[in-house]
């Protein structure tokens, strides 16, 4: 799209000229002869910059530079002289000039300067919407969001943060698990110490060992802590009694100093029932729990993260900033997030790099969101033929339940208030749940 360029000049000859000049330079251009009329202009169009002569009767050409910069401060006005009238000149930046070009002037060097003054302009808009994306307001270090369960969390953080408790926290995959603990690690007094995260799944005694005392003094991250096998589960707990590391590898004793903060998406209670988990080191870890939200349960941050996801991605790739149509926002709400933050951080990543303009619209997003239909539970229309027995209903609706809790059974039973081992008599009489339908 062309810059569009406004000039201001009671003569019609110079302004005519000047149009043309512009357009040659690749601008669209238009004119007013009458500064006031120009102000009333730039109330209903939207221009890219302001091309104003000085000497012009109803209203001097510095008086319509303020009141253009008071309106809208972003928008550039480059002011044209007389060769000679520096005065001026001094005294049109003074009242917020972007610039200015003495008559008479060459094609070339309006050109430059308006193309130099629009681009300014464009830089501005974009170290604003840029701050408002990092508003200290609307987010909590590098966690986004305002919903009322964030800020519970927010709350939660600022209590946990400077004890040394050992803190587990749960949730869904992708809900932020990993950069809360990092979260509350810099928020906390070990900040100037290490960081340590370790993935349970894949860690072996030794290496558990070793992290441990490298992380002295910091913070230990037990990264998903119900994949420690059995034999490294004991080892653990013990370190995490005595707080030394004499039961791992040689028969030395070393004391160790670090916070512990485990993670897990999976449902630790019933991995105690299954025995796959030790019910002893679930209590040892479970001494303060926080529960992260899952994304569908606070829809009001799902514009907020994607913009600010948006707001990274342009200052990694140095690009525009690119923006949201109102259908991508509106399909970005309905959906339902069952990968949280991570799935909307994956889309908003792949939307900006299929769409072309930097404007992402409902192509650009992956089908499931685009296509998404909010699941229905109960299926009860008039015709008798779609209506179902109320243990069939039952069924669907506990699927339902334990779906939207990411598997977690427990959480599940809570939620229909009824117990664990009912919830499993229910499942076991069902045989398998039936699939989502949506
Ligand atoms: N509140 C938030 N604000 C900004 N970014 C977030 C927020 N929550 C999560 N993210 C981003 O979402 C992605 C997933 O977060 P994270 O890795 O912390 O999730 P997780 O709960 O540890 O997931 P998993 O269970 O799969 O390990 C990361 O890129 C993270 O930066
Ligand atoms: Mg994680």
């Amino acid at each position: 799209m062309k810059p569009r360029a406004l000039i201001v000049d009671d003569e019609r000859a110079e302004c005519e000229m000047f149009a043309d000049a512009l357009r040659d330079a690749g601008f669209e251009a238009d004119w007013e002869l009458q500064p006031l009329e120009a102000l009333r202009r730039l109330e209903r169009q939207p221009f890219d910059v302001v091309v104003t002569d000085l000497n012009m009767p109803g209203l001097p050409g510095i008086e319509l530079c303020r009141r253009v910069k008071q309106d809208q401060p972003n928008l550039p006005v480059v002011v044209v002289t007389a060769f000679g009238s520096i005065d001026s000149a001094v005294k049109a930046m003074k009242a917020g000039a972007y610039d200015f070009v003495t008559k008479p002037f060459d094609v070339d060097t309006i050109g430059l300067v308006l193309k130099r003054a629009v681009e300014n302009h464009e830089l501005r808009a974009e170290v604003d919407a840029l701050r408002r994306v990092v508003d200290t307001s609307q987010r909590y270090g590098a966690l986004v969001g305002t919903s009322e369960p964030m800020r519970r969390l927010y709350a939660t953080i600022d209590q946990v943060r400077s004890s040394d408790t050992t803190l587990l926290l749960t949730g869904e995959s992708g809900t932020g698990k990993d950069l809360v603990a990092r979260e509350i690690h810099a928020r906390g007094p070990r900040k100037d110490r290490p960081f340590v995260a370790v993935s349970c799944a894949a860690v072996s005694e030794q290496q558990l060992q070793a992290e441990l005392l490298a992380a002295e003094g910091g913070s230990v991250l037990l990264d998903e802590v119900g994949d420690l096998p059995l034999a490294t589960q004991a080892k653990v707990l013990c370190a995490l009694e005595e707080r030394t590391l004499r039961a791992f590898g040689g028969s030395a004793v070393s004391a160790f100093d670090v916070r512990v903060i485990a993670t897990t998406n999976r449902d630790l209670e019933e991995a105690v029932e299954q025995g796959r988990f030790r019910q002893d080191l679930l209590y040892r870890i479970n001494v303060i729990h926080v529960e992260l939200p899952p994304l569908r349960s606070r829809s009001g941050d799902v514009l907020l993260l994607a913009q600010a996801f948006l707001g990274e991605l342009a200052v990694r790739s140095g690009s525009a900033l690119a923006k949201l149509t109102p259908a991508a926002a509106e399909r970005l709400l309905a959906y339902d997030w069952p990968g949280n933050v991570r799935e909307l951080r994956n889309c908003v990543e792949r939307a900006v790099t299929l769409s072309s303009a930097a404007l992402v619209d409902v192509h650009d997003l992956p089908r499931k969101v685009r296509d998404f239909q909010p699941g229905h539970v109960l299926v009860a229309g008039d015709d008798p033929s779609e209506l179902m027995p109320l243990e069939e209903v039952e069924r669907r609706y506990i699927a339902r339940v334990i779906a939207a809790c990411g598997g977690n059974k427990s959480k599940a039973a809570r939620i229909l208030g009824i117990g664990r081992k009912t919830l499993y008599r229910h499942l076991d009489n069902q045989g398998p749940p039936p699939s989502e339908e949506s």
